[in-house]
């Protein structure tokens, strides 16, 4: 009973967010609508939907590949599925060779169930956007929610250096990570809310040594840092290896996507400066303290601000081109 009354509210919530987004993500991207391939390929979402449960039911890690996928994707050069792109002869220094990520032959996996259904017509732009929204989904305890698409092209460039532009650093203070999403139309309550991402999936060591060593970062919980310490060796001794944990050490799933990680904020047992800066104001502090304290209101902001985040600069018109392969521009 209090289950299915939970749901309710964030259905509704869901609902509301979405309505009450509608005019902003028109501005973002006036071609997303929801259910835009309803006649051209009306398997298309259902597809996407099968093959990413099926990936994440074999690999529960894979839900958070797919999520921080679609947020690199997003934030270096808009929403165009240009971090899905090989290196080529024309073009050798694309953006995946940058930052690694996971999950780039499981996306080709979707898009190849998807070519089978409807050859030529669902951009890769809007399978990843699908594929994360179902990660959340399946990840989560979210009811599903609409993802607008038609991000009708998918971009031909990918360029090494924009992700150091675009692609906020771990290490950054409050007022940057404000600054970098706010050049992306997001704003601070969608930075706190986003960061809850940060409680599933994995994390290399190398991200957050700086909070480690020398001496303990004071906002860190010791106990918590004494055992990461244990996993990740001091910087230079650890032979090259880089060891990967968890984002969400506290929690017994470290793959599901939940409020958690505000808590986890609140305990100051996170794994990077920029999710435990989020303290460091008093609005965004309000804002980690709201979330912790409800998560069902939490899935409801979580999903309207990855709808938002997936109108960035998408593109239209003639721009770019519906891909036949993700991980390569039509030849
Ligand atoms: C606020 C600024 C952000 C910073 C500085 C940041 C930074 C990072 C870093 C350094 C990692 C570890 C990657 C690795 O070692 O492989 C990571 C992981 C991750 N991030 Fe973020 N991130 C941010 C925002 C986001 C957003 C907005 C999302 C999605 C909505 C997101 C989703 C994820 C996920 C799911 C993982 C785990 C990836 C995996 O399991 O492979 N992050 N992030
Ligand atoms: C989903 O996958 C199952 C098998 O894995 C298949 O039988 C079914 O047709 C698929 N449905 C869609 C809509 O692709
Ligand atoms: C740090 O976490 C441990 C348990 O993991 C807890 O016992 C301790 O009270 C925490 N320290 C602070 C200062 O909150
Ligand atoms: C933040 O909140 C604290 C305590 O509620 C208050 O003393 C302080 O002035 C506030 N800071 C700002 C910048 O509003």
């Amino acid at each position: 009973m209090a289950v299915a009354t939970c749901n309710l509210a964030v259905v509704l919530l869901v609902v509301l967010m979405a309505t009450a987004l509608s005019t902003e993500t028109s501005m973002a991207g006036p071609s997303l609508v929801n259910g835009f391939y309803s006649s051209s390929c009306p398997q298309a979402e259902a597809t996407v939907r099968n093959v990413t449960e099926a990936i994440i039911r074999k690999d529960p890690t894979m839900g958070a590949a797919f999520m921080r996928l679609f947020f690199h994707d997003c934030f270096v050069r808009g929403c165009d599925a240009s971090i899905l792109l090989d290196p080529s002869s024309s073009n050798p220094s694309v953006e995946k060779k940058a930052i690694a990520l996971r999950g780039y032959d499981a996306v080709n996996t979707i898009k190849s169930a998807v070519e089978a259904v409807c050859p030529g017509t669902v951009s890769c732009a809007d399978i990843l956007a699908f594929a994360a929204r179902d990660s959340a989904v399946v990840s989560g305890t979210f009811p599903t929610f609409a993802m607008p698409s038609g991000r009708r092209r998918d971009g031909v460039v990918s360029r090494f250096f924009d992700v150091f532009q675009g692609i906020p650093s771990p290490v950054m203070q409050l007022k940057d990570l404000v600054s970098n999403f706010a050049a992306k139309g997001l704003n601070a309550d969608d930075l706190v809310t986003l960061s809850g991402a940060h409680s599933f999936g994995q994390a290399h060591c190398s991200f957050f040594n700086g909070r480690l060593y020398p001496t303990v970062d004071p906002t860190m919980n010791a106990t918590y840092a004494a055992a990461l310490r244990t996993v990740c060796p001091p910087p230079g001794t650890d032979g090259g290896g880089d060891p990967v944990v968890s984002n969400n050490r506290v929690s017994s799933d470290p793959n599901a996507l939940s409020s958690r990680f505000y808590d986890n904020v609140l305990a100051g047992k996170v794994l990077f400066v920029s999710d435990q800066q989020l303290l460091s104001s008093n609005d965004t502090a309000d804002k980690v303290a709201s979330n912790a304290g409800d998560p069902a209101a939490w899935m409801g902001r979580f999903a309207a601000a990855l709808v938002k985040m997936g109108g960035i600069q998408v593109l239209t018109g003639t721009n770019g081109q519906v891909r036949k392969y993700c991980n390569a521009i039509n030849s």
